[in-house]
């Protein structure tokens, strides 16, 4: 689905990846792992454009690399960023209606249809976002993801600042949209987390990828297990 290779990312001057490659099948979840300053961020905005990047990006075989960020999303890449960044001062519906921008065809019947999986969000959805919870917040910024119809989701550290029993909540709903077949980056600090509901994870470590494999094989390896734990 998705294949990235070779990829170096840039912030200015500034070369925050140094050229890594992983990929993405179709219906699975990968993760991305990493300490702060990894370059884990960095990778998703090459993937959605905002990041000047060299390297290839395809998305099912079309190279998508130098594209702007509005055909990508119209090509179905959907972000969850880092620190959800919902539109604080918008009712929760108006997020979402804004989340589906590109593809008005079937939004409001598209937005009921989330609703359904996150009924807090049905609850409130003429409330202003920035006066729900941490954890609200986040369901929003994934739903507001979801309403594009994305075929790919990319989740940049949905758990952050979240308390214990709120991420349990926030990764039970990221395996039920892996289950139901959706295509899922998952960007963590939270190895530990992660890697249970992931078929495949890369570890970043200063814009490198230093090491990748199942959770069982990552799993197995204690102190790789002791350093990705660290990390958490
Ligand atoms: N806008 C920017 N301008 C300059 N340098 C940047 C910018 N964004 C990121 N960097 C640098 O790029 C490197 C990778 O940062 P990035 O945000 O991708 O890491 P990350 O893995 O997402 O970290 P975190 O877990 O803290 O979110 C860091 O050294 C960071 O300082
Ligand atoms: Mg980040």
């Amino acid at each position: 689905m998705l294949q990235v290779e070779d990829l170096r990312v840039f912030h200015g001057p500034i070369e925050a990846v140094h050229g890594i490659s992983f990929s993405v099948g179709q219906g699975q979840c990968v993760s991305l792992l990493g300490p702060n300053g990894a370059g884990k961020t960095s990778t998703i905005s090459a993937i959605t454009g905002v990041a000047r990047s060299t390297g290839r990006i395809t998305l099912s075989g079309e190279d998508i690399t130098s594209m702007p960020v509005e055909s990508r999303i119209r090509r179905g890449i959907a972000v969850s960023p880092e620190g959800r960044r919902v539109f604080a001062n918008l009712s929760v519906k108006e997020n979402l209606r804004l989340g589906g921008a590109y593809l008005q065809d079937g939004l409001a019947a598209r937005i009921d249809e989330w609703f359904g999986t996150f009924p807090i969000l049905r609850e409130r959805r003429d409330q202003p976002a920035g006066t729900l919870s941490g954890g609200e917040q986040q369901m929003l910024a994934i739903a507001r993801a979801l309403v594009a119809k994305p075929r790919i989701l990319l989740l940049d550290e949905p758990s952050l600042g979240l308390a214990p029993k709120i991420v349990t909540q926030i990764f039970a709903m990221i395996q039920k949209l892996n289950e139901q077949g959706m295509t899922t980056l998952l960007v963590e600090q939270n190895a530990a987390k992660a890697l249970r509901l992931s078929s495949y994870a890369f570890l970043l470590n200063s814009g490198r990828v230093v090491a990748d494999g199942t959770p069982e094989t990552l799993g197995g390896n204690d102190a790789l297990m002791a350093e990705l734990t660290g990390l958490a």
